[in-house]
């Protein structure tokens, strides 16, 4: 491999195993773009490598009481919920946005019992040629097993993931890094036939409001996001990846510079996700394209995909062997 200046042209593409190619590693985090073009004022949501859906259920949910959202020092918590028109209205409603403009979609699904996976997928069976692929979150609770999240549970991320075999979509299953299981629930998604894993979910917290000194969000705990999640998502993926080389990642967690995203991609992630970063400057997404080829191009980067994984083949050292 050789060194490259910058300016050089540097191909973004990559991939997510075999069923998924983009054009860019580059994509919204679920909950941060609402249901279709909502960023479109921002973003040409059609320069992303996909668009991703908040995650949806077969059935219409309110979300959780205000206050929901609250900066936190280096970090943002929400307790939104998983707000949403439910799977059928979305098709109705949502859908045919994303099908005028031609912009690659991942559909976020979730639900509160394996049989809500299974009928998220059966009315998503035929979908739309813009959904390129599904993302499957599990940071959910589960009223069949006393409300524990499936995330937190090896069996019931493996009972997700054979609910939502058979639609013919790649599947990338979102993960939680609150469980000291995470390095098993990750081997369990890759035998469990997941095209890949998503990591991370937010981080559990709370926030107390100093003038009352009480749970300053309506749900008291939430999740927390943002740049003081960066480094647990960088080790997440960094393991991920030792154990599952050919195991397609997605990073999410505390981006909101081309740095960041090199930083995930040597870790180990093909696709890069934006989220809170997107409420500091909603045009944050065009930001990271545009600098990220000069940042690569400035550690000697032509291509992303030799990009993907650099931490564990000797990062920039090893390109130096000319
Ligand atoms: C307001 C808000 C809503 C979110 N909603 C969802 C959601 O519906 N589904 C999901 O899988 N993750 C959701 N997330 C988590 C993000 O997709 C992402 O995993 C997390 O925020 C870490 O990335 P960030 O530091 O770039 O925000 C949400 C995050 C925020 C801040």
């Amino acid at each position: 491999m050789s060194k490259v200046r910058v300016g050089d042209s540097v191909n973004l593409e990559t991939s997510l195993g075999p069923k998924l190619l983009l054009s860019n590693p580059i994509m919204n985090a679920s909950g941060v773009g609402g249901f279709s073009t909502e960023l479109s004022g921002y973003v040409d949501q059609t320069s992303l490598g996909a668009f991703v859906t908040k995650s949806l259920a077969v059935f219409e949910t309110k979300g959780n009481p205000a206050p929901r959202v609250s900066g936190a020092g280096a970090a943002m918590i929400n307790s939104v919920g998983l707000t949403g028109p439910g799977i059928r209205r979305w098709r109705e409603v949502h859908l045919p946005n994303l099908e005028r403009e031609r912009v690659s979609t991942v559909v976020s699904i979730w639900g509160r019992s394996i049989d809500d996976y299974r009928k998220a997928i059966d009315e998503l069976v035929g979908v739309s040629d813009v959904v390129k692929a599904i993302e499957v979150n599990v940071s959910c609770p589960n009223i069949e097993d006393r409300n524990k999240m499936f995330a937190h549970s090896t069996e019931a991320v493996a009972e997700v993931l054979r609910a939502t075999r058979g639609i013919g979509l790649p599947r990338y299953v979102k993960l939680s890094p609150n469980t000291h299981l995470l390095e098993e629930i990750i081997d369990t998604s890759a035998v469990e036939g997941a095209d890949g894993v998503v990591l991370i979910n937010t981080v559990m917290g709370l926030e107390i409001d100093y003038q009352t000194l009480l749970p300053s969000l309506g749900a008291k705990g939430g999740g927390l996001s943002g740049p003081a999640v960066h480094q647990v998502a960088l080790r997440a993926i960094y393991e991920a990846y030792s154990r599952h080389p050919n195991l397609p990642i997605i990073g999410v967690g505390g981006v909101s510079s081309a740095r960041a995203v090199i930083e995930l991609a040597a870790a180990g992630a093909s696709a890069i996700q934006i989220g809170t970063a997107s409420f500091v400057d909603p045009k944050v997404f065009s930001k990271v394209l545009s600098e990220l080829p000069i940042e690569m191009g400035r550690l000697g980067f032509t291509r992303f995909r030799d990009l993907v994984g650099a931490s564990h083949r000797g990062g920039v050292a090893a390109l130096r062997v000319d």
